[in-house]
């Protein structure tokens, strides 16, 4: 299995010279911090800054999101080739608030995850249920549904590449995570359905990560649950101080 992995999404925060100071405060408290894959998603207007920042470190750089095309008339988009050219790795696909505010469906969703693919990007392909959906025993089939569409096309070795992120989009920035129960259940759902699909040992390869405020104070007991390969952290990955905490107790555990 790969090391776990620890993603920063600092959604719509902080301008350059605010994500170059938090960057550099993140490099510098991680420095000794081995055991863990650690990536930081600034927005668009920052990749380049923070990019210099991680380069030469043990962090990665990831976008938000993604355009499927190479190229054209696609006003205010960006394309793969202009995430590659700024030291991107991963891009974060399909996260709640692209799906409930912008109205990203499944389909968008697949062909993102397509390109990203395509050239060379690991996606971060979060799924996760309302609680609308939650509370009418929906959970399972949501799920089920968004990984079906999104992965519909991906070549069996295909997803060694890509990461999975469980968010139920109740626990998001609301200061409410999902209980241990809640998370292993669903986590264990996502693996069975990835195996389904995609056979036992390639499927066994992909991380599942858990997001929906994380913090310091719960990374202990988010980490000690068996399926739980990693983290999404929102809110508390804007202060670094609290973001090397997550990624100092991941470690530990
Ligand atoms: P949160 O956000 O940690 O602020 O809940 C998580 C996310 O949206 O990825």
């Amino acid at each position: 299995m790969k090391p776990p992995l620890v993603v920063g999404n600092w959604k719509m925060h902080g301008t350059q010279s605010q994500a170059v100071a938090l960057a550099r405060d993140v490099r510098r408290g991680l420095r000794r911090s081995r055991k863990v894959q650690v990536v930081l998603t600034p927005p668009f207007t920052a990749l380049a800054p923070v990019g210099k920042i991680v380069r030469g470190s043990s962090l990665c750089l990831a976008a938000q999101n993604i355009h499927w095309e190479e190229q054209g008339a696609f006003t205010g988009e960006i394309s793969p080739e202009m995430l590659r050219e700024l030291g991107c790795r991963f891009v974060i696909i399909g996260h709640s608030e692209r799906r409930h505010i912008f109205g990203e469906t499944d389909k968008t969703i697949a062909r993102k995850l397509a390109a990203c693919l395509r050239s060379g990007l690991r996606p971060i392909l979060c799924v996760g249920e309302t609680l609308e959906e939650r509370i009418k025993g929906k959970t399972t089939r949501v799920i089920t549904r968004q990984l079906r569409v999104a992965l519909k096309g991906v070549v069996k070795g295909a997803i060694e590449k890509i990461e999975i992120a469980y968010e139920p989009v109740w626990a998001i920035g609301t200061g409410r995570n999902a209980t241990p129960g809640q998370i292993s259940r669903v986590h264990a759902m996502i693996r069975r359905r990835l195996k389904k699909l995609f056979g036992t040992r390639p499927a066994g390869q992909a991380r599942i990560l858990y997001g929906g405020s994380v913090r310091p104070e719960n990374t202990g007991e988010l980490a000690s649950v068996k399926e739980v390969n990693g983290l999404l952290v929102g809110g508390a990955s804007l202060k670094a101080k609290d973001f090397i905490s997550i990624v100092a107790i991941f470690s530990r555990s």
